[in-house]
């Protein structure tokens, strides 16, 4: 956070000139129409993240994920081969959904209905009182496969029958710049969720941009300073756009200027940073290999996943709207496994430091929702350090091609 004096102006649009400065309409958050060309040429046409290989580590391991926004339920498999594949939830006899479980293992797949059974490769390979059908070929009726593919042991589908490209090259310089971030040694994970009725990307957007953070965190972040209508400007240390996808990052002490630390706070961070603390730059324990550009990054993998890095620690979110005007927020955190009690409940704190930011965050999505669909107001203003917002709008916009 820097002081209002000496502050550098408009480096963002100096660096972007071609998105322009001018106000942003906000028609794709509250349009039925533009939510419908978002679900058939973003949602059904792109990499999703729906997943990390470590919740279905051994064969028969599976999990299934609800995507309204694709009208359809995916089952995710790690096979006998240890491949992980991914098959619409839909039994080929007259389309139950073949699993009811969220997660599981199995050696395979029994329909509910009329007792159909998938193998963990998604073939057909049995079929009740088979000889009562007409000329079935079994070999023709398996799951529907969905392309599944993996990077740094993120599991991504894809629901376009032939992908554009491959996930390596869809996540392109994103994946150049985090690779050899140890994701697989930070395997503890907590998980929150939150039912908000809210676009999508209203919701993504408050958190794509440092300008709010000294006033809607002014309890959380910068809960020390006294007179917190002093200006207090956070800058981004540097902003990467890519074709659809983004990095904002912030640098910063992780303590606002004057506070101090509570009695509990001082506790969990002799055990072991947390979580704001890390943003700040305090180490979590020094991972090996960890490539931040700032001390916080937050990466936007187009179009609704977001990997936020520290150094010791990471979250993510996944973004899942249901409907124009309502979404499901998914929140995992991840640490390395805890060696004693002291880490561990530093790692309580640190979710709890996490969660108390993020419901702040909550507070306002739905109050924006509600009141765009007012038509009081027909457009975003943005400053410089809402770069992030203005470029989410023109990727989208590219995709949906309006
Ligand atoms: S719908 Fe699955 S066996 Fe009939
Ligand atoms: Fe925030």
């Amino acid at each position: 956070m820097a002081a209002l004096s000496d502050v550098p102006t408009h480096l963002w649009a100096r660096k972007f000139p071609e998105l322009g400065t001018g106000p942003v309409s906000n028609r794709p958050c509250v349009s039925l129409e533009y939510f419908e060309l978002e679900r058939e040429r973003v949602f059904k046409r792109v990499w999703l993240n729906v997943g990390r290989v470590d919740e279905i580590p051994n064969p028969g391991d599976f999990l299934v994920r609800d995507l309204a926004v694709c009208k359809t339920s995916l089952l995710v498999v790690r096979g006998a081969d240890g491949g992980v594949r991914a098959f619409h939830n839909v039994c080929s006899h007259r389309g139950n959904q073949v699993s009811w479980r969220e997660k599981g293992n199995c050696r395979s797949f029994t329909c509910k209905f009329h007792g159909w059974t998938y193998d963990l490769d998604g073939k057909l390979v049995g079929v009740t009182d088979e000889a009562n059908f007409f000329g079935l070929n079994k070999a023709e009726n398996g799951l529907t496969p969905v392309a599944a593919d993996t990077w740094e042991g993120f599991i991504f589908v894809n629901l376009d029958p032939n992908p554009a490209e491959s996930l390596r090259d869809y996540l392109g310089e994103v994946a150049d710049h985090l690779e050899g971030y140890p994701f697989d040694k930070l395997t503890t994970r907590y998980t929150y969720q939150a039912d908000e009725r809210v676009n999508w990307k209203v919701l993504l957007d408050a958190q794509q941009e440092g300008y709010h953070v000294p006033f809607l965190h002014r309890l959380t972040f910068v809960k020390a300073v006294d007179n917190w209508q002093q200006e207090i400007l956070v800058r981004s240390v540097d902003v990467k756009l890519f074709k659809c996808h983004r990095l904002v990052s912030v640098g910063g002490s992780g303590q606002a200027p004057g506070s101090k630390l509570t009695p509990v706070e001082e506790l969990a961070r002799r055990y072991g940073a947390t979580t704001l603390a890390a943003m700040g730059g305090a180490s979590h324990g020094g991972q090996q290999g960890t490539k931040l550009v700032g001390t916080f990054d937050f990466w936007v993998i187009f179009p609704n996943f977001v990997m936020a890095l520290m150094d010791g620690t990471y979250f993510t979110y996944n973004l899942w709207p249901l409907a124009v005007d309502h979404t499901v927020w998914e929140i995992r955190t991840y640490y390395p496994p805890a060696r004693n009690a002291g880490e561990r409940f530093s790692q309580e704190f640190a979710k709890c430091t996490l969660r108390d930011p993020l419901l702040e965050d909550g507070s306002v999505h739905e109050r924006i929702q509600a009141m765009l669909g007012s038509g009081a107001k027909s457009h975003f203003i943005l400053q410089d350090e809402e770069i992030a917002v203005r470029h989410g709008y023109k990727v989208v916009a590219d995709y949906v091609g309006e």
